[in-house]
């Protein structure tokens, strides 16, 4: 026996891997996924932060997945090691062209690769910054370039930086004036509200063929009151309460199941799912 044959589950829900078509779209997780395609489709620059776990790079799997492979190149950056000249060669190296040494004929190269894709193949390159509140200041200047299509008047290139909310913190400095002026569409996604809570957890166990209400009313309030709705923190928790009540030979996760795991996480340790 192991906790999917004791609960019947096709497979343990509250997972990362979960498909695009089955994640459960929040309200802010809607309007987030909606700004992204605002800033593919009219091809300018946004800013898009959010709590640790909150569903950012989830939001972005949804947008790569939702957009025409045939019309977009989804070019995803996340190294936060990563210097001036590696900014070119990987976004060359994502392009499948060869990146040249210095850096400065790797940024002409980048520039001629997307308009020659735009103006010919009609496809919109879109650059995407996941964890942009690791980039410092110099890196974030860098990124201000590739907004730097100003003298043509429709830009080739759709670019979405993303992060915890320093990144905003970041922006805010005199110094990033001209990135900040540049940004169109600015949204933080928050946690869920309370009753999405409930139909998130609902959502989890019915995708992996369980009985929803294997979670009590009390247990969910709980979880909502303790992760304030932020789905890392919801599916590490409730993971971690099936384990718990599969152990104890319990069929329902009852309030006092929670008590035990918000007591586990106590320390906030919430590991990257
Ligand atoms: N709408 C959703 N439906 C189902 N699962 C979701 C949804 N949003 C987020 N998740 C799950 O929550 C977890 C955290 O999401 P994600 O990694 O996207 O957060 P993040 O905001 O990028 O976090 P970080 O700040 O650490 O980068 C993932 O396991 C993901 O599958
Ligand atoms: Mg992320």
């Amino acid at each position: 026996m192991d906790p999917c044959e004791h609960f019947g589950l096709k497979q343990m829900p509250f997972t990362r891997n979960i498909a695009p078509g089955h994640l459960y779209s929040s309200g802010q997780f809607t309007e987030c996924t909606a700004r992204m395609l605002f800033i593919v489709q009219n091809r300018v620059f946004g800013v898009i932060t959010g709590e640790v776990g909150a569903g950012k790079s989830t939001a972005l799997r949804k947008l790569r997945h939702s957009l025409n492979a045939s019309d977009h190149r989804f070019l995803y950056l996340a190294r936060s090691s990563m210097g001036p000249r590696d900014l070119y060669r990987e976004l060359l190296h994502q392009l499948d062209v060869q990146p040249p040494w210095h850096k400065s004929e790797a940024q002409r190269l980048f520039d001629e690769k997307i308009l020659e894709l735009h103006r010919q193949r009609g496809i919109t390159v879109v650059v995407v910054i996941d964890e942009a509140h690791l980039w410092d200041s110099t890196m974030l200047e860098e990124v201000r370039f590739l907004t730097n299509f100003g003298l043509d008047a429709a830009s080739p290139l759709a670019l979405i930086l993303t992060g915890q909310p320093e990144l905003r913190e970041h922006l805010r400095f005199q110094k990033h004036t001209a990135i900040r002026q540049r940004a169109e569409v600015w949204f933080h996604l928050e946690g869920m509200m309370p009753e999405e809570t409930e139909q998130y957890i609902h959502h989890q166990m019915k995708i992996v063929g369980a009985d929803p209400h294997v979670f009590s009313d009390a247990a969910i309030d709980k979880i909502h009151r303790n992760t304030q709705g932020i789905p890392r923190r919801i599916n590490n928790r409730c993971r971690a309460a099936l384990l718990d009540a599969y152990m104890r030979d319990r069929t329902i996760v009852e309030e006092k199941t929670i008590d035990r795991v918000i007591n586990e996480f106590a320390n906030d340790i919430d590991i990257a799912n």
